[in-house]
């Protein structure tokens, strides 16, 4: 089975359907911008960098799509300044938005269509040579701060964001793939990744395709492997300018651990996930997810005693009926627990519990 969360080519715009994988995969048509606000919103698609993919792509498709006579400049800033809607908490998103949205009004409106295009096609083409130099600066970092004491590392990550959450490779779990391309992996962990699993049904897939080494714990269980542990790996939904990072609802715990153990805990995104205009992660905005994710879970329904069949909506309710849910997307981690953030530019780490970010990382 294919691990392209994203498929873009001649015949148009197709993601892969996360809600239901492991067990079903399918790719489904974004051939409007609605379709693309849906499959956003519903997190058929998901992970900050694929979000923004599929939002600057769907504006492509938009466009190519677009009757003689209709205006594309308004079409493309109507569409994004809709599509920002969708989910908060990514800069990633918002970052393709901007740049689109910049094209679409600086150039002459004879070539809105062609430049738009162009600029959304880039995004998808260097988020995968990103990924790479990420994981190869994430991998760096863990060599340099094990230097001449450990050169096999085992690792925990949490959530997904593997080739199912970009373009491919990924950030967090691409600096586990570096490791394990050049010898230095001695095992992986990733969590569940309550309540939508990312971990269990995403990087766990991702993981046994590649054939890593890997074992799957609860999100609960974490405290109690650290002694197994050399390092936590995470991605990112938006890191600002102190180095303070919003990701997946869990990361801070993970983070008070690596830090109480004194292993480095680590964030692994694209430079465009530091979001400058931020000072601190207390401008961030969390989202908030519907309950139903927390309290119910989707089949297998079972059919007869041979067979199980997986129901489209069917859901199983896994909480007490009436109780009160609280239901965060993602939670904000303080720099000063963040030993690096390694980026395509290379790694920074932080001076007085504070990141600069520069053009000048500590490895480039
Ligand atoms: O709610 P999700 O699945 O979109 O959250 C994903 C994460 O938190 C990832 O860690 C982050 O987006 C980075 S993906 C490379």
């Amino acid at each position: 089975m294919s691990l392209q969360a994203i498929i873009y080519n001649l015949d148009g715009l197709f993601v892969l359907d996360q809600l239901l994988l492991p067990h079903q995969h399918k790719y489904v048509p974004v051939k409007t911008i609605e379709d693309s606000f849906s499959v956003i919103k519903k997190m058929q698609v998901r992970g900050a960098p694929a979000i923004g993919i599929v939002a600057a792509l769907s504006v492509a498709v938009g466009l190519r799509n677009l009757g003689e006579g209709e205006d594309a400049k308004h079409f493309v800033i109507d569409s994004l300044e809709h599509l920002k809607e969708s989910r908060p908490t990514a800069v990633n998103l918002f970052e393709a938005a901007h740049q689109l949205q910049n094209v679409a009004r600086s150039v002459h409106p004879s070539q809105v269509k062609e430049k738009v295009i162009q600029e959304a096609e880039a995004i998808l083409d260097k988020d995968l040579r990103d990924n790479h130099a990420i994981g190869a600066a994430g991998r760096q970092f863990l060599l340099d701060h094990y230097k001449g004491t450990k050169s096999k590392l085992t690792v925990l990550t949490h959530c997904n964001t593997g080739s199912l959450a970009t373009s491919g490779y990924g950030t967090a779990l691409g600096v586990i793939r570096a490791l394990h391309e050049n010898g230095n992996l001695e095992h992986a962990f990733c969590t569940e990744t309550r309540p939508y699993n990312q971990g269990s049904r995403l990087t766990a897939f991702e993981l046994v395709h590649d054939r890593i080494p890997a074992t799957l714990v609860t999100d609960s269980t974490a405290a109690s492997i650290m002694n197994k542990i050399d390092a936590i790996v995470v991605g990112a939904d938006r890191v600002t300018r102190n180095g303070d990072t919003a990701n997946k609802i869990g990361t801070l715990n993970l983070a008070v651990l690596a830090n109480y153990f004194n292993i480095p805990f680590i964030v692994a995104a694209p430079f465009s996930s530091i979001d400058l205009n931020l000072a601190s992660g207390s401008q961030i905005t969390i989202e908030q997810r519907p309950s139903i994710e927390m309290i119910t879970v989707r089949g297998p329904v079972v059919k007869n005693s041979n067979a199980t069949e997986f129901g489209k909506d069917e859901r199983i309710h896994i909480a007490a009926p009436g109780i009160n849910t609280y239901c965060p997307a993602f939670d904000v981690t303080p720099a000063k627990l963040i030993a690096a953030v390694a980026t395509e530019k290379g790694y920074y780490t932080a001076t007085k519990e504070k990141f600069s970010f520069t053009d000048s990382p500590e490895l480039a």
